[in-house]
């Protein structure tokens, strides 16, 4: 990947991941890119870094080569962040260089110590500390807790007006040689901010308070240029992502847009039966139908889709006195990720005692989600078509309260 220059004097680095689960679990379809910035003055300063998966530090070795960099030229290592997709490359940097001095919070210097047995010069800095690599080119800190782990902080750089939130304001999917918004037409545009929308409802999602919060403090800074660890650097509208990153965070709580996400899981067809009856009902009131089968469906996907969607359905058949399974881990899952006050309905099939709907109740009072459900549909073996009327017609309730609680928000 070529190394380019976001403005005078900042530089971009960057390589770009592929056929890993994220986090261990989430699967990116598209890749996903981790950036890594030069800032320089008369002093060096590498902002962020990268994984150490397979390859990945020497790419961005080699991409200091051809910038002619030296790594004994580094005055400053910035970790912004101390999660290893940005931090993992410094145990191979500590193989070729032993000493250089690091910049990141108070906790991420006890991170730095423990992931990486790093007792060398360490500077934790606060909110307002600032830091002067000469020509002019002085770097303001921020603590932004928890976007996404309580050691982050953002740098910005005071003399061209760039911000490097790290995980703030990132996307998924992999970068080719257009890496600007200013680069991208509509099209291209719209599949980042589709990547956006998932990176955040799988990795920053139960932090939305404190991404308002972070934007909050941000507020009263110029911002020309915001340059995160993953996916695109904005130059020509840093205020679009800023935008779309409120409106993902207030998805935590609802509304979020005038869809519903259909969650299913059937093993022999039974419960299965209810899904085009539901779906006919909720189109019927115009509502934009999302549609995952469990265990099938991408994890990533299915919580992306909840993420934006104000209403849920939940079909799935008892399976050992419990939900089947997999939809079980779910809803747990989603409960976690505080996709909260959903407008919901449930229904499914059982054999003989039924469970699934407790388990239900269960999980989403434990994780204190706060769903509204109409009234469950449940029925032995097959349903009749009495059950598969009554399905539709909850489908057409649900979004009609879908569409009244939209329209009741102010955001709409
Ligand atoms: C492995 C297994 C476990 C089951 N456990 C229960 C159960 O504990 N209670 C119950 O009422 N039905 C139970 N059932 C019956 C299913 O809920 C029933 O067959 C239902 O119709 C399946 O719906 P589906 O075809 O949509 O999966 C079980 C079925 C299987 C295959
Ligand atoms: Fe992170
Ligand atoms: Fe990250």
């Amino acid at each position: 990947m070529k190394t380019t220059e976001v403005t005078e004097g900042i530089f971009r680095l960057s390589a770009n991941v592929e056929d890993i689960l994220f986090e261990g679990i989430w699967p990116i379809p598209n890749g996903v890119s981790m950036n890594s910035y030069i800032v320089k003055g008369t002093k060096a300063a590498i902002v962020d870094g990268v994984c150490d998966w397979d390859g990945v530090p020497q790419t961005l070795y080699d991409q200091l080569d051809r910038m002619q960099i030296d790594i004994n030229d580094l005055d400053y290592v910035i970790m912004n962040h101390l999660e290893p997709d940005h931090s993992g490359w410094f145990r191979s940097f500590l193989q070729l260089r032993s000493d250089v001095t690091v910049i990141t919070s108070e906790k991420g210097a006890e991170l730095v110590k423990h992931f990486y047995g790093y007792e060398g010069d360490i500077r934790a800095v606060k909110t307002g500390d600032t830091l002067d690599l000469g020509e002019g080119r002085v770097l303001l800190f921020a603590e932004i807790p928890n976007v996404h782990w309580p050691e982050t902080i953002a740098t910005y750089d005071t003399k061209s007006k760039t911000l490097l939130p790290c995980d703030a304001f990132g996307s998924f999917g992999s970068i080719g040689e257009k890496m600007y918004d200013d680069q991208l037409d509509e099209q291209e545009l719209a599949f980042f901010e589709q990547e956006a929308t998932r990176y955040y409802a799988n990795i920053v999602g139960p932090f939305s308070a404190f991404v308002q919060r972070a934007i909050d403090k941000l507020k009263d800074i110029e911002i020309k240029i915001i340059a995160p660890g993953h996916g695109i650097v904005w130059r020509r509208n840093p205020a679009k992502i800023v935008g779309d990153y409120i409106r993902y965070a207030s998805y935590s709580k609802g509304p979020a847009k005038t869809d519903v996400t259909v969650l299913y899981a059937s093993m022999y067809g039974m419960t299965a039966r209810g899904i085009d009856p539901v779906i006919e009902g909720l189109r019927s009131e115009g509502v934009t139908v999302h549609v995952h089968r469990l265990p099938e469906a991408p994890w990533g996907d299915a919580l992306a889709s909840v993420w934006q969607s104000s209403g849920v359905v939940v079909a799935a058949p008892t399976y050992e006195y419990k939900m089947f399974p997999p939809m079980a881990a779910l809803l747990e899952e989603l409960g976690r990720k505080k996709a909260l006050n959903r407008k919901a309905f449930s229904f499914g099939s059982y054999g003989w005692s039924g469970g699934a709907q407790k388990e239900l109740a269960e999980i989403t009072e434990r994780n204190r989600m706060n769903w509204d459900f109409l009234e469950p549909v449940e029925f032995r073996g097959a349903p009749t078509s009495e059950h598969l009327e009554l399905i539709r017609q909850r489908g057409k309730e649900l979004a009609v309260k879908v569409t009244e609680w939209v329209a009741a928000s102010p955001a709409s």
